[in-house]
């Protein structure tokens, strides 16, 4: 049915199942954002954080997608379905609760994030934060919208003035000494950094012009698959470190902002690109032996 309508009427489709989803968890995480005390909380590795209420909220998304379209594949930070087929036209990318450890602190910064690849390409994306009841949406082609009013990347010709995100490698300590170069680099140069322990947020407020530019490495699909199209869509540049569009799906690290402001987050880390890069294939190849 779907692949006889106009790409853009499809695109919506989906955009408006994942939006059902991303509201069904939000609800969830609302409710036992207030009922704290009886979240169950575990380390699923060191600093990385899990609770029952992830893995509520992943499985409610999956039944929301499965019931319109049970043969899809569904690649979840808590859990995926179908991931062993290959005759899904589609893909759906979920974070479930992107900024766990805020949750469980109490930090009301956390976002449901779903992404949805057609044919291997994102055509449709929205990151829900439920604390503010806020949603953020993309489309390929359609532009990006926060609560159905259209956003855009700041319009910075440099850094100087921005507020950059930034994240510090917690669980990946061995690329503390490059990252923190970029770091300083990049502060040198603008008005003030956030760690905002968020990474499908950060990329959402590059798209709507609240943060001026982002980057981050060590991520997974789930948490950026939604918003890295929400920047796009918003008129901003992504790329992965090395500046290669759509790399960051291979080695997870991400830059992005305004067309100006993307340039210039390249020029900061760029000096330590080098030893950063071969860092991660030292990494790559040691988990493939
Ligand atoms: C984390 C957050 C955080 C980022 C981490 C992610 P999680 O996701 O997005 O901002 O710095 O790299 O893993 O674990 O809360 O879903
Ligand atoms: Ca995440
Ligand atoms: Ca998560």
């Amino acid at each position: 049915m779907a692949s006889r309508m106009n790409p853009n009427h499809q695109y919506r489709a989906y955009l408006n199942i994942a939006v059902k989803a991303a509201r069904s968890a939000g609800r969830l995480i609302v409710r036992n954002f207030e009922n704290a005390d009886t979240v169950q909380v575990s380390e699923k590795n060191k600093d990385d954080l899990v609770t029952n209420i992830d893995r509520e909220c992943q499985s409610t998304i999956a039944d929301t997608i499965l019931h319109f379209y049970p043969k899809d594949r569904i690649t979840g930070e808590e859990n995926s379905v179908n991931a062993e087929s290959t005759d899904a036209e589609r893909e759906w990318i979920v974070d479930p609760i992107d900024g766990t450890t805020n949750f469980v602190k109490g930090i009301p910064h956390v976002a449901v994030s779903i992404g949805v690849k057609y044919k291997g390409e994102t055509v449709a994306g929205c990151v829900y934060d439920p604390i503010l009841d806020e949603l953020f949406t993309a489309e390929k082609g359609s532009g990006a919208q926060l609560n159905d009013r259209k956003i855009h990347v700041s319009n910075r010709q440099s850094l100087n003035g921005t507020i950059i995100a930034v994240s510090y490698p917690h669980r990946k300590r061995q690329y503390l000494d490059e990252y923190r170069a970029m770091m300083n680099r990049a502060f040198d140069k603008c008005a003030d950094l956030r760690r905002m322990g968020t990474a499908s947020l950060d990329l959402a407020y590059v798209a709507a012009g609240r943060l001026d530019g982002y980057f981050e490495a060590c991520l997974y699909p789930w948490d950026f698959a939604a918003g890295e199209l929400m920047v796009r869509e918003a008129g901003g540049f992504v790329t992965d470190f090395s500046g290669k569009n759509d790399a960051y799906y291979e080695n997870g690290s991400i830059v992005c902002g305004s067309p100006h402001v993307h340039r210039a987050l390249l020029e900061c880390i760029r000096p330590d690109l080098k030893d950063f890069m071969s860092k991660l294939e030292e990494e790559r190849e040691a988990k493939s032996k």
